[in-house]
This record gives structure tokens, C-alpha cells and sequence, in this order.
């Protein structure tokens, strides 16, 4: 008898599944990177059949073999249950406490044909983000899940259950880490190896913090950034919207998707370019994207007519962005607001498509020559930088979206790309959307991205939301933000954003987020609505270090800390959080990030009114307080305004702010 299958009780089936069958409808991931030598295969193949009987080691070893050496990883196809994976109502999952079967259904809505990007290869979005490395994890994390009692903690090390421990009630009963690296080995190199090796997951943010709720929790963000863009670059009032201006950037993928469907929200007209034009049909029939074409004269005219009529429309480009740029450049057509939401966290994986390359040019030259392939995307960066400059002198705002884009011209060798000439240190001419617009107007003053899911899946449950968070914004209108927040989930229903189960994002400072969970907590309690989980991005407040995006507001030097997203993280789970999850790399790739996130399940109990009284302000105002001390105007305004609200309850430590003229007396002063 063998030692480990004795010991189990929690395991895969004995049996092999078998092998699913795979429809060829759905995108598959490009082939990853893995530089491994012939020892690390040998361990790569020895790791995965650590979660086989040994029975079956001969023929799933040579399965698994082949898997490497064809993609690059071994996702364990076989354990893929067959067909379509969809967050089923909740009722429907097995458990032995309602987390389990909650966290089941964010499981399953992440691996959604009509969600996730690659759902074969497990890659919710973000080209990379995945919700575990294999199929045989999948299986087993299910398994825990359906075995989890409300005293007992699942821990998940980057996609891999490690076991299942006790706690006590009031602990998470998942906590999830993903990619969290030792420093000196923390790039992209060895990333790579650990996870052709099957040891390391990206998780991007809410991938493999399994809260991603389809592209309409970035729209939302969209929707704010160039609403926000607009009121600080476009002498927008603010209450009016983009009508009449132009708005051009790239990617119709897993977030970038959101731009279009943000842009008709927002009135402004748009042309997006995208080379997969797979991506252009799921956006077409969904309606988020109005109009698509082959041509750019096409593009532009349609652009142009709803420019005029001062009508939003979102015009799918199939092409490449560096040849719509060049096209507008010649034509001479004013641009009001430009961005780029290609993956360029992963310019070398895939995410960047080089000029010149077709989407499945680019596929095939990433699988035969990636040395070559690298060489042309660095060249493509830079010439796409060349023509942001052109039209940042003709007026135009460019922002970096978040992406990686700057920071990915400049690793290909730019350094005036760099605010100081040197280095990144001090950030890139052309502003991060968070440095410029989210950061102070949004993050700082607490408002980020909080959400919900009903887990009945009954639409009659988020409509039931909807209108009582719709309400609440309504009573506590204070600001221009609440009023943006108010309109987005009062038209939230028309403007058609669920995709796989019934969610809802909307943007809440900590006081809205916490008095809206209390008040969803008590629908359930009073059996107006099934259960829901509450959640968030990690792209939040207080929930990502990223120095490149979220902190790249954050001017006193800690914006390349990563202790606010452990702190936040750390004071979830002691403030008894659902589930909660921290990364490595996020939107902005390995080692630019340390990002955060929780689920909290609302069962209509007194135990979850108390976590959620502790928890939802800690978990904004942890970002608030360390902006705060950063010295960010806004966000001094609302930790005052918190402590005055929290005495003898909470208390920020403030700055005392100097002036400018005793610092420069003081460092004319110094010798050296
Ligand atoms: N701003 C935010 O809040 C935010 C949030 C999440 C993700 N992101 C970042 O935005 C990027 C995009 O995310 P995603 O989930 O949409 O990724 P994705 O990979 O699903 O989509 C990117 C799209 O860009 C297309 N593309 C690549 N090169 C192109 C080119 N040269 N011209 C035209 N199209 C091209 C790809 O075909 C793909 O469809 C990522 O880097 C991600 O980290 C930003």
C-alpha cells in the first residue's frame, strides 16, 4: 500500500478521468515561455504526477510531457471536467458550510467559457491571470471546498491546496497567496521556470483571487477614468460628459474589453484597435463594441460622424494600434484622449502584438523564434511611443492605462522616457491614469472597486440590490463621485454588464462600502434575496502596492514598499474575512506588484454584521491612512475627517506638513 494514498482521505479519483473533449471555438493561450533543462522537465513531469495514484504514472508522465513540451506547461487537460464550467446557483454545489459552496460558484464563474479568456489553459484575463496552474488542482481545491467546515482553514500556495487546517469560526476559511517569490529571485526569468516547473501561479489580481466578474468590473473604472480625464484635461463640467471629443486606444481583451462599452456610457466617440479579431466578435455580439471594421478610413468616419453629432459609439479596429496612429497622424485628426490596453505586462508572452505581425503571424513567430519575436516587439514600442509624442505636442492627454506600457518602452532602452532621464524611479513623462486622475480622485478619498455577486444567480437578487444601493447613494450624495456612482447603478441594468453570474461593480468609499454590506446582510437575513459575496479588485485603495499604477500617486518614496497590501491583507484575515488572497505581479507583471484581495460571504448572520463592521473599513482605510501620510491633499481630508468620526474607536497617525522654503534652507545646509 502506498504510504501517501493511505494517509488521504481528501484526493483525487482513483479512476483517470476521461480525456474532454475540446472545442475548437474557444481561444487557447499561446505557447509560455520555459527555458528548462533537461533536469527541470524531469522535475516539472516528477511535480505533476504528485497529484496521480502512482497506478497511473507511465501513461499520464508521457501525457504530461507532451503538455511541456507542446505549451510550455502542464495544465493537466484530462482533469478538465467536459463541457461548460458556469457559476451554478449556489444550491446547486455540495459543502459542508455555505463558504465552501460560495466559493465554488466565484470557482466556476472564473473558468466560464463566456468569461475567461483562455478557459481551456485556466486564464481568466489579464493574457496571463489564472485562477490555479492545472486542472488536477481545480479538482482538488473543489473536493477541500466540499469537505471545509466552518472551523477549518484551506490554505492555497499559488493554485496548489496545500490542506486543510483548523481555525476557528470567525477565520477565513480560504486564504490564498499566488506568486509571492523570494526577492533575489523575483523576475520574470524565474518566474517562468517555477511555473513551467508547477510551482508558481499568476494570479494577476482577481483571477487567482477568483472575483473576476467579467469585463464590467473595469468598466465601471473606464467609465470614472475618462469621465475624471475629461473634468481635469477637457474643461468637462461636472455634470456633462465627452460628447464631441475623440477617444483612441487598443485591446478588446478580458479588461481592455470594458473601454468600449465605458466610452458610449461616457458619450465619448472611440476607435479601438484590436488585432485578434476573435476578441472584436465576442464584443460585437455582446454589444459592447457598436460598430467593426477592416478599414481605417472606415473606422474614422463613423468615428468622426458621432464625433459630430456628439454621440459615443466604440469602433472596433481589426489591425494593429501603431498602424491606426500612423493613419491619424497623416490624416491630421485632433485626438482629445488617447490610451493603450495591450497586455504589456507581458510584452514578450504574447501580450503585445509587434507591427507588421497578424494576430496569427504573431502566435506562430512566438512559438518558433521568440529571440526574433522580442526584436520586433521592442522595435514596435518604440516607434508607438514616437507617435504618442507626436500627438501629446498636438494636444492630445495620453495616460498609460495601467498596463505596463511606458515601463515597457522604457525596458526596451528609452530611458528619456523616464521623468528624472535616468531610471523609473520617479515614473515616465507621460502619467499613469492613477497618478493623474484614479489616484486623487478616487483611491484617495477611498472610493474603489467594491462588488457583489448574488449566488442565487437570479436576476431579481441584483436588481434588488442595485435599487437599495442606488437608494443609499442617493441619500449620502456628497460629492461628484457619489453622483457618478449614483447614475452608474441606476442605468447599470440597461447598459447590460452581467456576464456569466448576477454581479454587480460600484464603485463605494469605506463608509459606503460598509454600511451597503450591512444593509445586503439584512435582504439575506430577512429573506428578500439569497446569499451573496462581497468582494473587490485588488486594483483598489488599499489594496495593491504598485508603483507603476495604484501607488503611482504616492510621492514620499514608499511607493516601492509592498507593506500596505500586507498589511491590508493580514488585517482581513485577522478581522475574519471569507476568503482573502495576495499576489506577486498583478496588471503590472512579476515583481511590480504585491496586490490584494478578499470574498466575504453574506448569510444574513449577527457573526457576519460584526466581521463586516471591522472589516469593511479597515480594508479601504488602510490605503486611505498611508496615502494620508504620503501627504496626498485629499486623502489627509477624509483620515481627519475618519478620525473625528472614530474617536476612541479608530485613529490615523497624520503628517505634519513642512514648508517648502525650511526644507531647501536645511538641505543648502548640508556639507555633502
Ligand atoms: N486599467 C486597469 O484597471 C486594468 C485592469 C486590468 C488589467 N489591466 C491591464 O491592461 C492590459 C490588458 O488587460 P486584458 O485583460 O484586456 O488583457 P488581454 O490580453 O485579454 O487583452 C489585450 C488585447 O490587446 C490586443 N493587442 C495586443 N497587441 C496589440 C496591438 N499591437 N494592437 C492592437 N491590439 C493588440 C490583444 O489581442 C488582446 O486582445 C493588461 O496589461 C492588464 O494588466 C489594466
Amino acid at each position: 500500500m502506498n504510504l501517501s494514498d493511505e494517509a488521504m482521505t481528501i484526493k483525487l479519483d482513483y479512476e483517470l478521468p476521461e480525456y474532454p473533449k475540446m472545442e475548437s471555438c474557444y481561444r487557447r493561450a499561446p505557447r509560455r515561455e520555459s527555458k528548462l533543462s533537461e533536469a527541470d522537465k524531469a522535475l516539472a513531469i516528477r511535480n505533476a504526477l504528485r497529484y496521480i495514484h502512482p497506478d497511473h504514472h507511465a501513461k499520464m508522465a508521457l501525457e504530461f510531457a507532451q503538455e511541456l513540451e507542446e505549451h510550455g506547461r502542464i495544465y493537466g487537460y484530462r482533469f478538465r471536467p467536459e463541457g461548460k464550467l458556469t457559476g451554478k446557483p449556489i444550491d446547486e454545489y455540495k459543502g459542508k458550510c455555505i463558504e465552501g459552496r460560495a466559493i465554488q460558484v466565484m470557482i466556476d464563474n472564473n473558468l466560464d467559457f463566456d468569461v475567461a479568456l483562455y478557459p481551456y489553459e485556466l486564464v481568466t484575463y489579464g493574457e496571463t491571470g489564472q485562477v490555479c496552474q492545472n486542472w488536477m488542482q481545480y479538482r482538488l481545491i473543489k473536493k477541500y471546498l466540499e469537505e471545509l467546515t466552518d472551523e477549518q482553514t484551506l490554505v492555497v500556495m499559488s493554485g496548489h491546496p496545500l490542506g486543510l487546517f483548523h481555525s476557528h469560526k470567525l477565520a477565513p476559511r480560504v486564504i490564498i497567496s499566488n506568486g509571492l517569490m523570494v526577492g533575489a529571485f523575483d523576475d520574470q526569468e524565474n518566474f517562468n521556470r517555477a511555473a513551467a516547473l508547477g510551482v508558481a501561479n499568476y494570479g494577476q489580481m482577481t483571477a487567482g483571487g477568483w472575483m473576476y466578474i467579467g469585463p464590467q468590473g473595469i468598466v465601471h473604472g473606464t467609465f470614472n477614468t475618462l469621465l475624471n480625464a475629461g473634468r481635469l484635461k477637457l474643461g468637462i463640467p461636472q455634470d456633462g460628459n465627452l460628447a464631441g471629443k475623440l477617444f483612441i486606444s487598443s485591446g478588446l481583451g478580458g479588461m481592455s474589453g470594458a473601454q468600449g462599452k465605458a466610452a458610449v456610457i461616457v458619450g465619448v466617440a472611440s476607435i479601438i484597435a484590436e488585432v485578434d479579431e476573435s476578441r472584436i466578435d465576442t464584443r460585437y455580439e455582446q454589444g459592447w463594441v457598436s460598430h467593426r471594421t477592416e478599414s481605417l478610413d472606415e473606422a474614422l468616419e463613423i468615428a468622426l460622424e458621432h464625433q459630430k453629432a456628439g454621440k459615443g459609439c466604440a469602433v472596433a479596429y481589426h489591425g494593429n494600434i501603431v498602424d491606426l496612429l500612423e493613419y491619424l497622424l497623416e490624416k491630421n485628426v485632433h485626438v482629445d484622449l488617447m490610451s493603450d490596453q495591450t497586455s504589456c505586462h507581458v510584452p514578450y508572452g504574447g501580450g503585445y502584438c509587434p507591427q507588421g505581425l497578424t494576430f496569427e503571424q504573431r502566435t506562430e513567430m512566438l512559438d518558433r523564434d521568440p529571440e526574433d519575436f522580442r526584436k520586433l516587439v521592442d522595435k514596435s514600442l518604440q516607434h508607438h511611443y514616437e507617435l504618442i509624442q507626436k500627438f501629446h505636442d498636438r494636444g492630445t492627454y495620453f495616460f498609460d492605462y495601467g498596463n505596463s506600457f511606458l515601463k515597457a518602452v522604457y525596458d526596451t532602452g528609452v530611458k528619456s522616457i523616464c521623468k528624472n532621464g535616468e531610471n523609473d524611479l520617479d515614473g515616465f513623462v507621460f502619467p499613469s491614469y492613477v497618478e493623474d486622475i484614479l489616484g486623487p480622485c478616487l483611491f484617495d478619498y477611498g472610493y474603489g472597486p467594491f462588488r457583489w455577486c448574488c449566488l442565487s444567480r437570479d436576476p431579481a437578487d441584483l436588481d434588488k440590490t442595485d435599487a437599495a444601493a442606488a437608494e443609499y447613494i442617493k441619500e449620502h450624495n456628497r460629492r461628484y463621485q457619489d453622483y457618478d456612482n449614483y447614475v452608474w447603478v441606476r442605468d447599470a441594468k440597461e447598459n447590460k454588464l452581467v456576464v456569466g453570474t448576477q454581479c454587480r461593480i460600484l464603485y463605494q468609499d469605506a463608509m459606503g462600502r460598509m454600511n451597503l454590506a450591512l444593509k445586503f446582510n439584512e435582504m439575506v437575513r430577512n429573506g428578500e434575496i439569497g446569499p451573496v459575496i462581497l468582494g473587490r479588485d485588488h486594483h483598489d485603495t488599499g489594496g495593491t502596492d504598485a508603483p507603476f499604477r495604484e501607488t503611482s500617486n504616492i510621492k514620499d518614496g514608499s511607493n516601492i514598499m509592498a507593506e500596505m497590501a500586507t498589511q491590508c491583507y493580514a488585517g482581513n484575515a485577522a478581522r475574519g474575512m471569507s476568503y482573502i488572497a495576495l499576489h506577486n505581479g498583478g496588471g503590472t507583471g512579476i515583481g511590480r506588484a504585491i496586490n490584494g484581495g478578499f470574498g466575504m460571504v453574506l448569510d444574513g448572520s449577527e457573526r457576519v454584521d460584526n466581521i463586516l463592521k471591522m472589516s469593511m473599513p479597515w480594508d479601504t482605510m488602510v490605503g486611505v491612512a498611508r496615502r494620508s501620510w504620503a501627504r496626498n491633499e485629499n486623502a489627509m481630508t477624509t483620515a481627519a475627517e475618519y478620525n473625528k468620526m472614530n474617536v476612541g474607536r479608530d485613529h490615523i497617525t497624520m503628517p505634519y506638513l513642512a514648508d517648502d522654503e525650511i526644507i531647501e534652507q536645511a538641505v543648502k545646509s548640508m556639507k555633502k
